[in-house]
């Protein structure tokens, strides 16, 4: 009972992300294993690969119907992996105050299914994601993406995929169940990113 109390009633926690920015050109490329194969991001692709998961289907819907581009990675069956990308301007990502991010290009939402992991999926679609930028604004100024500083593997994926470390952001977030967090403080620091944690 105690539990299900505490569940219910707003928390403050903390947030830090380790922030990356894109300086390079875009690497070479690395054939995907497999019989995989990538597209860009439709409604019609969302319907037919997410088909079994409505609350992901559901969630990448509303990044297109906001502005956000995105790459889908999959074979005949399924899907294996996916990253946005959000333009300057629009309010995504989510997690991030539009104040931080309205003048840059913003990736975000990457996910690789387990099955898939440890394949250098994270770094193909990041790739994949930059050669949609670079299609659209004709440069790859100013292309950013964050990660949760405990998030090793995909810490490793930005710097493997030609990712720049640009300085972490700190967030006090109050969680409210059901509705999400809402930013209640948040700073952009050039402080330099801390150690890697092992992977358990
Ligand atoms: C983080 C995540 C996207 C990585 O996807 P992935 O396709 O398995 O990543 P890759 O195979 O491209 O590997 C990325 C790097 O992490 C390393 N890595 C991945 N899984 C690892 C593991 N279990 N142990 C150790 N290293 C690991 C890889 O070696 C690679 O580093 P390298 O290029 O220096 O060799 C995936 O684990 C995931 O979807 N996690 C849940 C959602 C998430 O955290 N998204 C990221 C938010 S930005």
């Amino acid at each position: 009972m105690t539990q299900f109390v505490l569940r219910t009633l707003p928390r403050v926690s903390q947030r830090i992300s380790c922030v990356y920015r894109y300086t390079d050109d875009i690497p070479e490329e690395d054939p995907l294993p497999n019989d995989l194969v990538w597209n860009q991001a439709t409604q019609g692709l969302l319907d037919r690969l997410f088909k079994d998961d409505e609350p992901r289907s559901k969630a990448l819907s509303m990044l297109l119907r906001k502005g956000a581009l995105g790459v889908l990675i999959h074979n005949s069956a399924s899907w294996a992996g996916h990253c946005f990308v959000a333009p300057p301007g629009i309010s995504l990502p989510s997690h991030l105050p539009k104040s931080l991010t309205k003048d840059f290009w913003w990736m975000f939402y990457m996910h690789t299914k387990d099955d898939f992991r440890g394949q250098g999926l994270q770094k193909a679609y990041i790739r994949l994601c930059l050669i949609l930028v670079r299609n659209l604004n004709g440069s790859l100024e100013s292309v950013f993406s964050d990660t949760s500083v405990d998030n090793t593997a995909s810490r490793k994926g930005h710097l493997s995929a030609g990712f720049e470390p640009y300085g972490i952001i700190r967030q006090l977030e109050l969680k409210i169940p059901k509705i999400g967090p809402l930013i209640l403080h948040h700073e952009w620091t050039s402080d330099s990113h801390p150690e890697m944690q092992e992977i358990q």
